[in-house]
């Protein structure tokens, strides 16, 4: 595995984060000496395909592996999940030593991060990440957590893992869609941050990358890099962390009112859309712009339009965890490549009435 960065938290040690086909060879150059006992945590799927490839490179080095699974999609991702894979834990002994190794996608990494966080106040973990949203985005930035009936992540904590892995054999296996999903968080990053990142990703969904899906390692090492350097500059989100949100006001609202039968990525698509027509009506973002995010999403078959009318999702507004006094905040673009402060703010209050008008149904 090729060492593609390393990222320096404030308050934490600094972690490397791999990318590549070989994992074991990943496991082994990250691996503390410490680390006698490991509970893999991964989804029925993730443990299913990769659990015992995994588990057999740990028993090789001596380490005591629980294996540990949750059935795989957003209903997991929940208080009672995390308490069973600790009650799991603490009746197989695994004390303050121990390291959780999540492995799978976005929910596993939320969840496992969210246990290693709380055991015994905190213990060590180490991310394999198997999806591509996973690797562009949920992997780095320390942030862990599930959802109530009230909203997604609500309930969380930051703890930052000691190595991330990400495992592009097993995008190989990942079906279609999910590689979209992760292709809708890594256009994310380019609109808010990268210009040549965006047209290079027009470049290449023009040149075959339409059929594969699948981008190059370097554009998920410049995302992932993207992500770390905000992070970076602002760890517990109090500003400038708030532009990795692009889309996701609208997108949290669209996950739950559908109730997850749109998942996250698709979501965050047609948020973008939706959030970068509310900065075209504030005449924040030029229509070209608009035009260029519509027409990159459609092509990689990212859907751009809401699953279901206004006042279905209106209700999940009010529960997003970037209202201020009972004002709903998007971060709004200002061009393809940058959101740029308005008075020092990173998000900008809209009304009900200006998110109605954007919906467009
Ligand atoms: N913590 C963060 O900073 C952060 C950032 C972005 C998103 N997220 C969270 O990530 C979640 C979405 O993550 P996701 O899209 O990876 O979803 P996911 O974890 O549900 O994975 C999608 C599906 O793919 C399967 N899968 C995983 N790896 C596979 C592989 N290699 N081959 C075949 N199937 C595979 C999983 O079992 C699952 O069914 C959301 O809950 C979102 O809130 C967190």
């Amino acid at each position: 595995m090729r060492r593609i960065l390393e990222i320096h938290p404030r308050g934490a040690p600094a972690y490397p984060v791999l990318c590549g086909p070989d994992l074991v060879e990943g496991l082994r150059e990250v691996w503390a000496p410490s680390w006698k006992k490991a509970a893999l945590i991964g989804d029925d799927n993730t443990l299913g395909m990769f659990g015992e490839h995994v588990a057999a490179a740990l028993r090789e080095r001596g380490v005591e592996v629980l294996k540990l699974s949750f059935a795989p999609g957003e209903a997991s991702k929940t208080r009672g999940t995390k308490q069973a894979l600790e009650d799991a834990m603490l009746r197989a002994g695994l004390d303050r030593h121990a390291v959780v190794v999540g492995l799978g996608g976005g929910i596993v990494l939320d969840v496992a991060g969210f246990v290693a966080a709380t055991f015994m106040r905190g213990i060590d973990h180490v991310f394999v990440a198997t999806t591509l949203l996973a690797q562009v985005d949920a992997s780095v930035g320390g942030k862990t957590g599930v959802n109530t009936v009230d909203g997604k992540n609500l309930i969380g904590a930051f703890h930052h893992p000691r190595a991330v892995l990400l495992d592009t054999a097993a995008l190989a296996q990942l079906p279609p869609d999910e590689l979209r999903n992760g292709l809708a968080e890594a256009i994310k990053h380019a609109v808010i941050e990268d210009a040549a990142l965006f047209a290079s990703f027009e470049a290449w969904a023009a040149n075959g990358g339409a059929a594969s899906l699948r981008p190059p390692i370097d554009v998920i090492a410049t995302c992932v890099g993207i992500k770390a350097q905000v992070v970076a500059d602002d760890p517990r989100e109090h500003g400038r962390r708030k532009i990795l949100n692009f889309g996701h006001t609208v997108g949290h609202a669209i996950e739950h009112a559908t109730s997850h039968a749109m998942p996250h990525g698709k979501a965050v698509a047609v948020g973008m859309v939706i959030e970068a027509r509310l900065a075209l009506a504030r005449g924040r973002l030029s229509e070209e712009a608009l035009v260029r995010l519509v027409a990159l999403l459609t092509r990689l078959g990212l859907p751009t339009r809401p699953p279901c009318p206004f006042v279905t999702a209106a209700p999940y507004f009010s529960r997003d965890k970037k209202n201020r006094d009972g004002a709903i905040h998007c971060a709004l673009p200002s061009r393809i490549g940058e959101i740029a402060p308005v008075d020092g703010a990173y998000t900008t209050p809209v009304t009900v009435d200006e998110l109605r008008e954007a919906w467009g149904n």
